[in-house]
C-alpha cells in the first residue's frame, strides 16, 4: 500500500510503532516529532495518553502485550 500523501517524516518512520512511540507522537506531534502533518495539538496529560493509547489497543486485531 503506499500513504503518498503522509508526511516525509511518517514516511521515513521505520519499524512498527511501540507504546512509547505513540506516548510520545500523542504527546504533541508537531513538537516532539517535527514535520509531521497532524495538525493536532496533542494529548498533554499523560493519563488521558495513556486512556487513549488504551483505547487504541481494544481495536487491534491481534494486540501487543503492554510493556
Ligand atoms: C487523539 C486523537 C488522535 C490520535 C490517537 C491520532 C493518531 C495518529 C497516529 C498514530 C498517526 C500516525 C500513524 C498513521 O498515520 O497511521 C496519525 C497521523 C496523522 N493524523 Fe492523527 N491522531 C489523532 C488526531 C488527529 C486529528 C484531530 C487530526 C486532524 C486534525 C489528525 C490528522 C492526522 C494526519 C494528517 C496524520 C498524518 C501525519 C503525517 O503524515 O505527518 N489526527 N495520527
Amino acid at each position: 500500500m503506499k500513504f503518498d500523501r503522509y508526511s516525509k517524516t511518517l514516511l521515513a518512520w521505520d519499524g512498527s510503532w511501540t507504546y512509547e512511540d505513540l506516548n510520545i507522537f500523542l504527546a504533541g506531534p508537531s513538537l516532539t516529532t517535527p514535520g509531521v502533518n497532524m495538525d493536532f495539538r496533542g494529548v498533554p496529560d499523560e493519563a488521558d495518553r495513556l486512556n487513549v493509547i488504551a483505547y487504541l489497543r481494544t481495536l487491534a486485531d491481534s494486540p501487543v502485550p503492554l510493556p
